[in-house]
């Protein structure tokens, strides 16, 4: 399987899992204990502005930060997911979150107090290099670092265009790590 498939496999699998209302339930209290620890690690205020890159049909990292931070953007690059995740948003009545069908690569980042990337952002430096021309100096960027088994699928730390950077452990399924950094940390392409 190559990168490309496992995208499309977890892409594949959360619109079918948002079709069942219990079964979203249950996945994003999968993910709850682990995004939160990335809430804690990134000190998020409940004034900021966030903007997460690819959030797929079930957005859990959104739904679960919904209720810490004043907006959460999320982004998707596949209009399915977009439709879907907005169905599964009005379904929870949440609305500080706002959807949008758009690429990573070329978003307006510059709004923002936080920028989210999961493992499957993809081309990742590209992202970086547009969060790097836009964004204000103090914007933090956290990143989900893939497990050793996973680097086959998703791009691991060693091929980022980033010179510095915190990170935290945390225990999931495909990544291990979650990395914070600024756009000053990133490095030219
Ligand atoms: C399956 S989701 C995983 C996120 C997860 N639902 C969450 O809340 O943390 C990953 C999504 O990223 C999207 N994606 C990948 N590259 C992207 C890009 N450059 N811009 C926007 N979305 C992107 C894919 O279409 C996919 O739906």
């Amino acid at each position: 399987m190559d990168f490309w498939d496992i995208c499309k496999t977890t892409n594949f699998f959360e619109k079918i899992l948002v079709k069942v209302p219990l079964f979203s339930i249950l996945y994003l209290l999968f993910y709850k204990k682990a995004v939160e620890t990335e809430w804690e690690f990134a000190g998020l205020l409940t004034e900021d502005k966030v903007l997460f890159i690819g959030g797929g049909a079930i957005p859990y990292s959104a739904i679960i930060l919904s209720n810490k931070v004043k907006h959460i953007t999320v982004i998707d690059n596949d209009k399915k997911s977009v439709n879907l995740a907005k169905k599964i948003i009005n379904y929870f009545r949440i609305n500080n979150i706002t959807i949008n069908y758009e690429n990573g690569q070329y978003v307006n980042p510059k709004d923002y107090d936080v920028i989210f990337l999961p493992l499957q952002a993809q081309p990742k430096n590209k992202i970086l290099a547009n969060i790097k021309s836009h964004c204000h100096e103090n914007t933090k960027i956290l990143m989900r670092i893939p497990k050793k088994a996973f680097t086959k699928f998703y791009t691991p730390i060693k091929d980022l265009a980033i010179k510095n950077y915190k990170e935290k452990a945390v225990n999931q399924l495909t990544y291990n790590k979650i990395i914070m950094f600024y756009p000053g940390d990133i490095k030219n392409e």
